[in-house]
């Protein structure tokens, strides 16, 4: 949610901070701006609206040159989308610009105090207040010259008054080569060059550049220039600095020949199954092995209760988890929203191991619930996509998703990574438990076969397109199933509202009866999960009651069934697979749906409207 990126080399800043505002946009798209610095100036130029049209427009328009410069591109919170609310922000003296990804709580607070001093703004933006505050100290700390040492000192010294998150980068048009940087809840990462940095949000924003990284930490305050960088923690003093590798490739984050991410993203799923699935089954204990869990068998063994908080679509995952881990290891699971976990007082018991989800690890409402658990003194392990993200590091244990980088803002391989680590998790529990060998080995070959399987629903994209196109002019959507069709139904129609805007309900298939029913008529389409598991014929049941009040009904169905191909309009067939495995097959056709019906809406699927990759705000 909103996207960094800070550069200082030797070259031409601007096209460099362009590109990374490029490999951010998925951030936030609402606007963007740059600040460059040359002799002794800082030229801000910013614009409402994507790179594309904005930002890149106005650079080619009237330049802005200079070898350092800071960059940012916007997700809206305080204030609407303009250009007078984008990023940068100056202070009073209009010497210092900062970006800032974050929210600062108490900024009407300190703004009435600078207004009151006599401070005019010109956003309605908390960045600018922060902008201004910094310039505040950096007048009140100066003695002499402008070092860098006064930058990062009046950084520090106006974080201190801050209540809020924050990732920022800032610079003084009198310290020419320096940018200073600082971050608490919102992610920061340093990007370390030849004879050149860089300050990002994302390190998709770098790759490209270098694969060296420091991931900065909760109130790290950093000083870099081309040739060097210092981390100082405003809580202990010392900063932890580990420099890590990037384990992908810029190629990895690019759309390649595919017209959307998601649409990549979607076809690249039989390689995530893959990669999830590698060298963690175990075929001779017949479980599944993880190398950063960070539990004996016995702490696992004595685990009673396991509670899953998430968002999103993470939380569909997590609902999905509760199925197969509840089948499979028999230990009671229950599933939060992230964000309720942290605020409600559920009595949580001691023996309960909590687990959270996150495709970027940065998900703000799903990192308070991982602190929120550690709080409370519970164990809290993660499955995470995004190495080195906060999630994962702050995480006691935890489990990688490896499908790469994911762009797209609707999240589909991630969804599917995830059900591979959760279907892995349970068979690892439940083999400590009452799993037997041979139970655990069909779901491995299961798993294995997988790939295949995923291949053959990608190749009737087409024809999925055209069930799409028959349906483009509804305005209202069911998803239904029942059992493990449940949750994928809910994703289902997670998928289709965020992506083509139309009102979309996933519900229970059973539970229809008792209320929304009312609302099905010759007009609202309902697209039904009914693959032949243990729930087929109580669902077929489900099925003909909406028949009967003239629903259209799209059928996702097992190959070979036949009964379906005469009751529904339309039938998506896929391969047949055990009960636990449907949700990772089925909603690969739930994805193309989505994806087409949102194309031929004419939607901008990698960009849909309100929304932004990683929501790093409470
Ligand atoms: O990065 P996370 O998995 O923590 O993100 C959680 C949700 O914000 C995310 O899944 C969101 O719902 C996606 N837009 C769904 O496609």
């Amino acid at each position: 949610m909103c996207g960094i990126i800070g550069y200082v080399g030797p070259k031409p800043a601007s096209p460099v901070l362009l590109e990374g505002l490029r490999r951010l946009e998925y951030r936030g798209y609402d606007s963007a701006g740059v600040a460059v610095l040359q002799d002794d100036a800082i030229t801000v130029r910013k614009k409402k609206g994507k790179i594309d049209e904005g930002i890149a427009r106005t650079l080619a328009d009237q330049p802005a040159p200079g070898t350092m410069g800071i960059a940012h591109t916007r997700w809206a919170t305080h204030g609407e989308p303009s250009d007078e609310n984008s990023h940068p922000h100056l202070d009073a003296s209009g010497r210092i610009a900062v970006v800032h990804n974050g929210v600062i709580e108490n900024y009407e607070h300190l703004k009435e105090r600078l207004l009151d001093a006599g401070h005019e703004f010109q956003s309605g933006t908390d960045t600018e207040v922060l902008a201004h505050l910094i310039g505040v100290h950096y007048e009140r700390l100066r003695d002499g010259d402008a070092t860098p040492d006064l930058l990062n000192e009046a950084v520090s010294a106006a974080l201190r008054e801050v209540i809020g998150t924050y990732g920022i980068a800032v610079i003084s048009s009198e310290i020419p080569g320096v940018i200073v940087g600082a971050r608490r809840g919102s992610p920061l990462i340093i990007g370390i060059g030849e004879d050149e940095n860089f300050l990002t949000s994302d390190s998709n924003a770098v790759v490209a550049h270098t694969k060296q990284v420091v991931f900065l930490n909760d109130y790290d305050v950093a000083t870099v220039t081309a040739g060097s960088f210092e981390v100082h923690n405003l809580g202990t003093d010392t900063a932890d600095v580990q420099i890590s590798k990037l384990e992908f490739d810029a190629e990895d984050s690019q759309r390649g020949d595919f017209e959307h991410f998601m649409l990549k993203e979607i076809h690249e799923q039989p390689r995530t199954v893959e990669n999830a699935i590698r060298g963690r089954i175990d075929s001779e204990g017949a479980t599944a092995r993880f190398g950063g869990l960070n539990m004996t068998p016995a702490e696992l063994r004595s685990v009673q209760r396991i509670i899953i908080a998430a968002s999103g679509t993470s939380w569909h995952a997590a609902l999905i988890g509760e199925y197969i881990i509840e089948a499979l290891a028999h230990i009671p699971v229950e599933v939060e929203f992230a964000h309720e976990f942290c605020y409600r007082m559920a009595p949580v018991r001691r023996d309960t191991l909590v687990l959270v989800i996150s495709q970027s690890g940065e998900t703000a409402d799903t990192l308070m619930a991982l602190r929120e658990a550690k709080r409370r003194g519970h164990r809290a392990l993660a499955i995470v996509n995004v190495v080195g993200s906060t999630i994962a590091r702050e995480a006691d244990g935890g489990i990688y998703m490896h499908a790469g980088p994911e762009i797209g803002v609707a999240s589909t391989k991630a969804f599917i990574a995830t059900l591979v680590c959760l279907e892995l998790l349970a068979i690892h529990l439940g083999r400590m438990r009452m799993l037997s060998a041979g139970q655990a080995t069909k779901t491995f070959k299961g798993l294995e076969a997988l790939p295949a399987q995923i291949e053959q629903v990608l190749a009737q994209s087409d024809a999925i397109r055209e069930i799409a196109l028959k349906y483009a002019e509804a305005d209202d959507f069911f998803f239904l199933g029942r059992g493990y069709s449940y949750p994928t139904a809910l994703e289902g129609a997670l998928k289709l509202k965020e992506i083509s805007y139309i009102h979309a309900e996933g519900y229970s298939a059973a539970e229809m009866k008792h209320g929304p029913i009312a609302l099905i008529d010759e007009k609202t389409p309902t697209v039904f999960l009914v693959p032949q598991d243990f729930m087929y014929d109580k669902t077929m049941a489900n099925l003909e009651m909406i028949r009967a009040r003239k629903g259209p009904v799209i059928a996702v169905a097992s190959e070979g069934d036949e009964q379906i191909a005469r009751i529904a309009d339309d039938v998506i067939f896929i391969p047949k697979v055990r009960d636990e495995l449907n949700p990772l097959i089925a909603s690969v056709p739930l994805q193309l749906f989505a994806y087409h019906l949102a194309v031929a809406r004419g939607c901008d699927v990698d960009k849909p409207r309100n929304l932004a990759k990683s929501v790093t705000v409470l």
